[in-house]
């Protein structure tokens, strides 16, 4: 541990196995909250748990689907079991889905973007508001993206996505804020992460490709997504909620001034 921005916060990150989630609960952990690790991926989530106690922190890691009514009700039982209580939330899953006009696209591909990316989220928050509230507030935070704040070639399912997930942030925020929960997003730009492996092979391509996307002329890194959930989920952030934070690398400031040949290229 090198902090105490977060002593005493028991933190639930859903997704918490992949890159932007995992970074995210390891520097909640440095900083002295308690993590749940959940995430479809057993071996992934187990990974980041261990490391967190391997530096001396304390994690729990669940195998567990978020967008199944069952298992997000799950989730939020072991995470009480095992800890007691439950402050801050973190939703991060979402799918892959493929580069495609709708006609093209599956109304399963479309059903399984909604499920993951924006059912996960409401099922998460409805189980973890009450026991948040019980523990006299606290915070959510919803990772987004900046593709849902602009329209997208080819991208129509994840944006649309995206961007209901920003709306339902703001709606919770309003309606509890009366509990001391504060609920905020995040919109990352291009982050260097292995969901971009699938579109172009390795990482480097992927970086090569959309780097001169961002005013900034890189991707940017789990980290610097991380730095920005843990203001977020911190009380240097108390005077914040129903907001959006843009961690974009001036991605949607600099899209104005070019015209790509193609489709953004980002996740
Ligand atoms: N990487 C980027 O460029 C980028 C850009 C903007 C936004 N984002 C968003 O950041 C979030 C995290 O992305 P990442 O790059 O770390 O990807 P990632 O694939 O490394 O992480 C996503 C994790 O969610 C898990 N997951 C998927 N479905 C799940 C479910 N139903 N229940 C529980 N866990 C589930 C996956 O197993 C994976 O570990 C995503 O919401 C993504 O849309 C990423």
């Amino acid at each position: 541990m090198s902090g105490t921005m977060l002593e005493g916060r028991v933190a639930l990150i859903t997704g918490g196995g992949g890159e932007i989630g995992g970074s995210t609960a390891k520097r909640f952990a440095s900083e002295g909250a308690k993590i749940v690790v959940a995430d479809i991926r057993k071996d992934a989530a187990d990974a980041v748990a261990a490391d967190i106690v391997a530096k001396g922190g304390e994690a729990l890691s669940l195998e567990a689907d978020s967008s199944k009514l069952d298992q997000a009700r799950a989730i939020v039982d072991a995470t009480l079991q095992r800890f007691g209580k439950l402050t801050t939330y973190v939703n991060t899953p979402s799918t892959v889905t493929p580069y495609s006009l709708i006609e093209n696209l599956s109304f399963e591909l479309w059903n399984e973007a909604l499920a993951v990316n924006l059912s996960g989220a409401f099922l998460m928050c409805q189980y973890a508001i009450p026991e948040i509230r019980k523990a006299g507030g606290g915070t959510i935070i919803m990772i987004t993206s900046q593709l849902g704040q602009i329209g997208v070639p080819l991208r129509a399912t994840y944006s649309t996505t995206k961007a209901a997930l920003m709306q339902l942030t703001k709606c919770l925020a309003v309606d509890h804020a009366i509990d001391n929960i504060r609920v905020n997003s995040i919109s990352p730009g291009s982050i260097d992460t292995r969901r971009t492996l699938r579109r172009y092979g390795t990482r480097e391509v992927a970086n090569k490709a959309r780097g001169p996307f961002h005013l900034l002329g890189r991707t940017g890194r789990a980290d610097e997504i991380a730095a920005g959930a843990l203001f977020l989920a911190s009380e240097e952030s108390s005077f914040m909620t129903g907001a959006d934070l843009l961690l974009d690398g001036g991605y949607l400031a600099f899209k104005g001034l070019q015209r790509p040949e193609g489709p953004s290229g980002t996740t």
